[in-house]
């Protein structure tokens, strides 16, 4: 067994057990973080609070919240948000911190993807983000069940229906998941169980994975440059803190954080308290039925651009083209060919590819939201067939890029 001595105050009774200031020295003060960095690296501190903001409320909201088909819509209109001292409160900053937190992470990945944060050795942290991008998607969507409007009921009759595969007809695989011929009481309960449970766990273990992913690489820095952390961070220790390219993350960088955070917040509460509506469908203020289909279904706008890619085309070719928008992303550190970890304004065609993949990700929400009338549904096609295009030539661009 170690060797323990009498201890001298409660820190060193904690340290001697469970050696707290190492602790504290890897996640903090000396965890390395670049100088040349700037307020966009902020976002996956700012994602960590949007998800505390989401634990926090759904607690709340599950203390009144009914997990019965008869009981699930008034249990969330009439109980939480009238009945409930401050209950509207909690409702409105879980329903707007859960679309906030999709613009967060597109304005995160996007960064990743500018700054080519996911390669040489960053690749882990590239793809436990997009494990982190599913999860929160799961979320997104079993949370949508819960309120049992109209549109919960719909859309979740829309995508599960997506698992029959088309002219597969694997009617079969769509009851399995369903728990019935349609969603009905079985189906709620196992949303209702992913929603609390499962799908929270993960994703608290996927965070842990992602920090886990940046701690050898370390994050990295708007200029492109490849430093040496070891040699930085002894500058920085012996004393030449102007000099070091590096600073400690606590207390100096999560001070950048914090003021970016806080910024964040005064917009966050600002949508809480005047523009919730932006968050919640005004169809699923209307309780379920199953025998009145709504003229026009949509998912949340974070959806819109995938569910674009399958609309403009046949059954099987649209579901083929969903699939391909749904994995894609995941393989990016793989199909970019080029050696550069360095901004995409210094790279060469990659950076036209960069500002076309975002401005038609744009498109593709915007068409996702409006019936397929036209010209609208020509507009969402071509913006489809430029998506797929723009991924397939990706390795071929990336090949032919000299090294900077
Ligand atoms: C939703 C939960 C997420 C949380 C809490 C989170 C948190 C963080 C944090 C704290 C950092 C370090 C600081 C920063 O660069 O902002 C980071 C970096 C990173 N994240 Fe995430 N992240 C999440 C999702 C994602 C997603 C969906 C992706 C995209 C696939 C992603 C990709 C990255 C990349 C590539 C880096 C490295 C940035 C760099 O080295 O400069 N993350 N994340």
């Amino acid at each position: 067994m170690a060797h323990f001595t009498k201890a001298t105050s409660i820190k060193d009774w904690l340290n001697q057990r469970l050696a707290i200031d190492k602790v504290e020295k890897v996640m903090a003060s000396e965890y390395w973080i670049p100088k040349n960095i700037n307020f966009l690296w902020a976002m996956g501190m700012v994602l960590v609070i949007t998800f505390v903001l989401l634990l926090v409320s759904g607690i709340f909201l599950l203390m009144y919240y009914q997990p019965n088909v008869d009981l699930a819509f008034d249990s969330v209109n009439y109980t939480i948000m009238r009945e409930v001292d401050f209950g509207w409160l909690w409702r409105h900053v879980h329903g707007v911190a859960a679309s906030v937190v999709f613009l967060i992470i597109y304005i995160h990945m996007f960064t990743g993807i500018y700054y080519g944060s996911y390669k040489k050795g960053r690749e882990m942290i590239w793809l436990s983000g997009m494990l982190l991008f599913v999860a929160f998607s799961a979320e997104a969507f079993s949370g949508y069940m819960l309120p049992w409007g109209q549109m919960s009921y719909w859309a979740g009759m829309v995508i599960t229906n997506l698992f029959s595969g088309g002219s597969l007809h694997a009617d079969g695989l769509v009851e399995w998941i369903r728990g019935d011929y349609v969603p009905a009481q079985a189906f709620l309960d196992r949303f209702f169980m992913l929603h609390v449970v499962l799908v929270p766990l993960a994703i608290i273990g996927l965070i842990g994975l992602h920090f886990g992913a940046l701690r050898i690489p370390h994050v990295n820095n708007q200029d492109g440059e490849e430093f040496d952390f070891d040699a930085e961070s002894k500058k920085y220790l012996d004393g030449d803190k102007a000099g070091a390219k590096v600073i400690r993350f606590a207390n100096d960088f999560m001070a950048k954080d914090m003021m970016v955070v806080g910024i964040y917040l005064v917009f966050f509460f600002y949508l809480v308290f005047f523009h919730y509506d932006f968050a919640m469908d005004p169809v699923n203020f209307d309780p379920a039925d199953g025998l009145k289909t709504p003229t026009h279904i949509y998912p949340e706008w974070y959806f819109l651009w995938s569910y674009e890619i399958l609309r403009p085309f046949s059954t099987n070719v649209g579901l083929i083209a969903f699939a391909f928008a749904q994995v894609i992303f995941v393989m990016l550190p793989f199909l970019d060919r080029s050696p550069n970890a360095v901004p995409a304004s210094r790279r060469g065609l990659f950076k036209y590819w960069f500002w076309a993949m975002l401005i038609d990700m744009i498109i593709l929400t915007s068409m996702g939201k409006v019936p397929p009338v036209e010209p609208f549904g020509s507009i969402g096609f071509y913006a489809a067939l430029t998506f797929i295009g723009l991924w397939i030539i990706l390795p071929f661009i990336t090949k032919m890029e000299k090294k900077v």
